[in-house]
């Protein structure tokens, strides 16, 4: 949906009458009214208002972070990065403790600003208003929070905002689950050459350790016509780059009343016209097919990389967390993979400090890394997420065995992943620019098809642009390039 499409259904809309039941023809009254009370106080302070919302967590939390943006934006706020704004919204995570921690840390600085300015709004969504006990805390220590909802009705937040202006008081709203896709409503996004496309939302799995089914709900597909309109839409506006979102896309397309696989998915998207790279977000290894490997390695679209979370190489441990495939399989998938695609990155994630988790289990892990060559990971301390399985396990780690363990997998990572990039060393390859680099402003920052960082001389005028860089020095995690072909 583009801005003008939108301004003449706005237009239309009498909001003298009753709200449409059906969506989105309500979000876009909600909308309306929203437009409505923005400008009545933009004339009573004699300025515009400001909005800014903040992401905590994954890929998937960014994007929902630019439908909240889209709607503040067309409800006439002007969207900044300055938390001295008249809105202010937190998009939060809760995937660990941390997460969680940094959020309240931060509430109390905005309890601060709006001391200042009694006037602002404050807002809470995302995953962490979905566990039971947050929204008691909130309302118990945090009472000059206005507006919280969840992860199931965000499609509602033009709604919402409406009655955060005609309501006073703390409005909640927080539903257990949803079965609803809500199609066509606004988008700011952050870039303007790429972008995210949920391609479904939910996870089934209930990894042992993990909170997302809870707080995401279960697995729902969106249908593929949606997805490929949405992405010729992304591509028609200058969109080169796009990641197909969800947290296990392997199972794409199973609930579907035609279903689709995942790969046949990615046959149709890598027809579409303009679109230059395909990457997608996240692999669960147990469901990684065949199929999705010779699509891939077919491809001249598809980015050459894959997140393919391990958690551990233990395969006792893998068994505790439900992960549902051995130390072996997992090997094996990658040897598979390897075949059919020699150039290809493989990034993980891994837990250390899982229920249970002995040194002899870390080793197993430092084993896989050693026999993989990761080309990044990410490697986490396990957490405690009350409601999970394993929150409910009796041998927890202690701290000390796991702060060991968590140093060793991290030295093993660092060093193997930094001899797997160096062979990129000396290599020309196309790299897409994506900006300025944030510490010296000659340089512009890219990535490679693998997803490495490149940094290199250059100005604002590439960003978006796919361009061939030699790759001259390897810094450890990115490289320092040079623009080849003399067009730098
Ligand atoms: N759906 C994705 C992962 C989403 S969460 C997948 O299955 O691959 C991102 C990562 O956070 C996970 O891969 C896992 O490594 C980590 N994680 C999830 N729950 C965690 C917990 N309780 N403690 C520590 N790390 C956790
Ligand atoms: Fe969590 Fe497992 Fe689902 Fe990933 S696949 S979101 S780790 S439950
Ligand atoms: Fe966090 Fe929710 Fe993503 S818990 S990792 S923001 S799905």
């Amino acid at each position: 949906m583009n801005n003008e499409n939108l301004d003449k259904i706005l237009e239309s809309i009498d909001l003298s009458s009753q709200p449409p039941l059906e969506e989105p023809a309500r979000q876009y009254y909600f909308l309306k009214k929203c437009r409505v009370f923005v400008s009545e106080e933009e004339k009573r302070l004699g300025r515009k208002l400001t909005a800014c919302v903040t992401t905590f967590g994954c890929q998937m939390n960014a994007r929902d972070s630019e439908k909240l943006s889209g709607i503040l934006e067309q409800a006439g706020y002007q969207l900044t990065d300055s938390e001295e704004a008249d809105f202010d919204i937190y998009n939060t995570c809760t995937v660990r403790d941390n997460a969680d921690q940094r959020v309240y840390g931060r509430l109390g600085h905005l309890n601060g600003l709006k001391k200042k300015n009694p006037h602002m709004k404050i807002a809470l969504c995302g995953c962490m208003m979905q566990e039971p006990g947050t929204i008691e805390k909130i309302r118990k220590s945090y009472r000059f929070v206005d507006l919280i909802f969840g992860t199931h009705n965000i499609y509602k937040f033009a709604e919402l905002l409406a009655s955060s202006w005609e309501q006073q008081g703390m409005i909640v709203d927080i539903w257990q689950n949803t079965d609803k896709i809500v199609e066509d409503l606004p988008v700011e996004r952050k870039y303007s050459f790429k972008s995210g496309i949920n391609i479904m939302f939910g996870c089934n799995n209930f990894c042992s350790y993990c909170i997302v089914p809870y707080v995401r709900g279960r697995e729902r597909s969106r249908s593929p016509k949606d997805i490929i309109k949405e992405i010729e839409n992304l591509v028609a506006d200058g969109v080169v780059e796009i990641m197909l979102l969800g947290q296990n896309v392997n199972s794409f397309g199973k609930n579907l009343e035609e279903p689709m696989s995942f790969a046949g998915l990615l046959r149709e998207v890598e027809k579409i016209d303009g679109l230059q790279r395909i990457r997608f977000m996240t692999s669960h290894p147990k469901d990684l097919s065949d199929e999705l490997i010779e699509v891939m390695a077919a491809s001249s679209k598809i980015c050459r990389h894959l997140h393919l979370p391990l958690q551990s190489g233990s395969t006792r441990i893998l068994q505790a967390m439900n992960r549902r495939y051995t130390k072996e399989q997992y090997l094996e998938l990658v040897d598979k993979i390897r075949i059919a695609m020699p150039d290809i990155a493989l990034t993980t994630d891994i837990i250390v400090g899982f229920p249970g988790e002995t040194p002899e289990d870390v080793d197993e892990t430092i084993d896989v890394i050693k026999k993989v060559q990761f080309d990044n990971a990410f490697t986490f301390i396990y957490s405690k997420r009350t409601g999970t399985p394993a929150a409910a396990m009796e041998n927890q780690v202690s701290e000390e065995v796991v702060k060991e363990g968590f140093d060793r997998v991290l030295r093993t990572v660092q060093e193997t992943a930094r001899e797997r990039v160096r062979l990129l060393s000396g290599l020309t390859m196309e790299v897409l620019v994506e900006e300025r680099n944030d510490q010296d402003s000659t340089l512009v920052t890219g990535r490679l098809s693998n997803n490495t960082l490149v940094h290199f001389p250059g100005d604002a005028s590439l960003i978006g642009r796919i361009v061939p860089v030699y790759l001259k020095e390897y810094k450890g995690f990115y490289f320092l390039g040079e623009m080849a072909g003399g067009e730098g």
